[in-house]
């Protein structure tokens, strides 16, 4: 198909010499002026007109035409239609080029079309889309005597609708794209999602995702697809080198139709060997800041269009998003081993303390008191009959002595209590309830479940820890006439309920609650369960409805060794 230059013909709307222009009726006229007031109107009009005969010859033309093709009457009249309007020496055809007219002559019908002219501009390339309306004249027999073509000039129409078909290609493409890389938070699996995709809706078949790494400060492949395991894992670039270094530099997509013969491409060893040519790079960029770019590459020359370039620009900037997401939950779930860990071992040596103090309350201060409190029996039984008032004074301390010595066994207990060693949680947990529920007058019910056994030393200090702090808490707040501490024993997993009928808290408010240290003893009893990959609940009726606390620990190391 030839190309032609077109200008935007501009037209002009007058009637030259009509009588209309003069205000006068054309039935007021003879013949003569009624055939200058028909061209008159056509002149008039904006689109333009052409009357072809039956040998596809102009008889007609109206001045747009004229216009357009920058040609006088006689220059055009006479001529066949396809070289005036091509500028081509054969008739219209398809695909490009219906004819309508043909169409026309055979049905006797009008007929539509819309044409498409290619121009250049300064070299670049343009289109025209032309709407034409081919329609019969016909004799008073009803005979085909001539054919109209009625044109216009629809490219903006055009234009609008291809921007349009655009604008929903591409929101259809990052829709994709965020539903698929949303649908993860691990980084290889966006990464491999997003390739996949992007390739799919540019509908290519090679490329891959680069990321800078912080710590090397090179930008290297994480995932790729159609390009070999050397090129992907020696292609590490730093930042600046070449085509996928600069684009991570400066932010800037940059596309290349040939990249092996573009003087800015790196290791053009790896590129050759890899046989690619048209080369798409566009950064993934997210708050300003470049996390890595996205290749997508053909082995044939191709020229991306700014269509191309724009939408890989918004899928880019998807993906980043993605990206940083996945990297943040990363850096979270990374953050979150090393609390844990930490909270372990905080757990371990607070446990570890507690017995140092246990043992040395144990060993040293209450023998020293036992013995003080002998001592001092001893002495008051020593005295003289006539020194009655110094042995009730040594008798007082002496039952002073005991009663702290009371106090420092209690202590001990609490601080780590022998019977957890010894026994176990059961025994443990019992002595517990004894002594600081039924001691102090709540009625408690405690019952064991299923086939009571030692579980991992480990298991029984954060499940003592832990029903210790809903008991004192009972003890503390509660205000309970009844409580209950049952624990289940199942085969893979072991379930405490502590529950009291007292007067109930505001859960949320407790832990919230920015009164610290007050509400350390619900969140350490939360944490505490979670390091053992195990679930606490609590539900409270503020109003005196009570309080249910659940504790469900799987008892790993009993699945691992059936
Ligand atoms: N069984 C309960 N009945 C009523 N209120 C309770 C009960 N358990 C906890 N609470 C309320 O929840 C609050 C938080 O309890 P938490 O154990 O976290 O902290 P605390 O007992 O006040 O202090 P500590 O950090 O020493 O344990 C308590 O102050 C209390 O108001
Ligand atoms: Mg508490």
């Amino acid at each position: 198909m030839k190309q032609e230059a077109f200008s935007k013909p501009v037209v002009r709307r007058r009637i030259k010499g009509s009588s209309a222009a003069k205000g006068e009726s054309d039935s007021t006229k003879g013949c003569g002026n009624s055939n200058n007031y028909l061209q008159a109107i056509i002149d008039s009009l904006e689109d333009e007109l052409l009357v072809i005969d039956r040998d596809y010859r102009i008889i007609q033309a109206n001045e747009a035409v004229l216009i357009r093709h920058g040609k006088r009457r006689e220059e055009v009249i006479g001529r066949y239609c396809y070289e005036i309007s091509h500028g081509v020496p054969e008739r219209c055809h398809p695909p490009h080029h219906e004819c309508p007219i043909k169409a026309v002559w055979e049905t006797g019908k009008p007929a539509r079309v819309t044409h498409a002219h290619v121009y250049y501009v300064k070299g670049e390339k343009r289109e025209r889309y032309l709407d034409i309306i081919a329609s019969p004249i016909t004799d008073s027999q009803g005979n085909v005597t001539a054919v109209t073509e009625l044109m216009r000039d629809v490219t903006a129409a055009k234009e609008l609708e291809s921007k349009i078909a655009e604008a929903q290609r591409n929101l259809l493409a990052l829709n994709t794209i965020a539903s698929v890389v949303s649908q993860s938070l691990d980084l290889d699996t966006v990464l491999s999602s997003a390739l996949d995709k992007t390739l799919e809706i540019m509908k290519a078949n090679t490329g891959g995702i680069l990321l800078f790494e912080e710590e090397r400060q090179l930008l290297c492949y994480r995932v790729h697809r159609g390009l070999s395991d050397t090129y992907a894992g020696e292609m590490c670039l730093s930042l600046g080198e070449g085509i996928a270094g600069r684009v991570a530099q400066t932010g800037e997509a940059i596309l290349v139709e040939d990249i092996s013969v573009d003087g800015r491409a790196a290791r053009a060893d790896l590129i050759a060997a890899e046989g690619l040519r048209a080369f798409a790079s566009v950064p993934l960029r997210s708050k300003e800041k470049v996390l890595g770019v996205i290749n997508i590459a053909s082995h044939k020359a191709r020229k991306f269009s700014s269509g191309d370039v724009r939408l890989l620009n918004s899928i880019a900037a998807q993906i980043a998003i993605a990206v940083e997401n996945a990297k943040l939950h990363q850096e979270v779930q990374r953050k979150e081993k090393v609390r844990g860990e930490l909270l372990r071992d905080i757990f371990s040596i607070q446990e570890e303390e507690r017995r140092r103090i246990a043992r040395e309350l144990h060993d040293e201060t209450s023998q020293v008191l036992a013995s003080l409190a002998a001592s001092l029996e001893v002495a008051a039984d020593m005295l003289p009959a006539s020194a009655d008032k110094t042995r009730v004074t040594l008798r007082k301390a002496q039952t002073l002595s005991v009663g702290i010595l009371d106090e420092i066994h209690k202590l001990i207990y609490e601080l780590r209590p022998t019977l957890l060693d010894d026994l176990g949680l059961v025994a443990a947990t019992r002595w517990l309830v004894d002594n600081n529920l039924r001691a102090t007058g709540i009625r408690v019910s405690f019952k064991t479940v299923g086939h009571e056994r030692r579980l991992p030393p480990q298991l029984e200090t954060t499940l003592f820890r832990v029903v210790q702090e809903a008991v004192f808490n009972i003890a503390r707040h509660a205000h309970a006439k009844n409580a209950s501490v049952n624990l289940r024993f199942k085969k893979s997993v072991i379930e405490v309920r502590v529950s009291d009928d007292g007067e109930g808290f505001d859960i949320e408010e407790a832990i919230s609650s920015k009164d610290r240290p007050r509400g350390l003893g619900l969140l350490g009893m939360k944490e505490r369960v979670e390091l053992m990959s195990g679930i606490l609940s609590i539900r409270s009726h503020p109003s005196g409805g009570g309080t249910e606390i659940d504790i469900k620990i799987p008892l790993n190391y009993e699945v691992s060794s059936e």
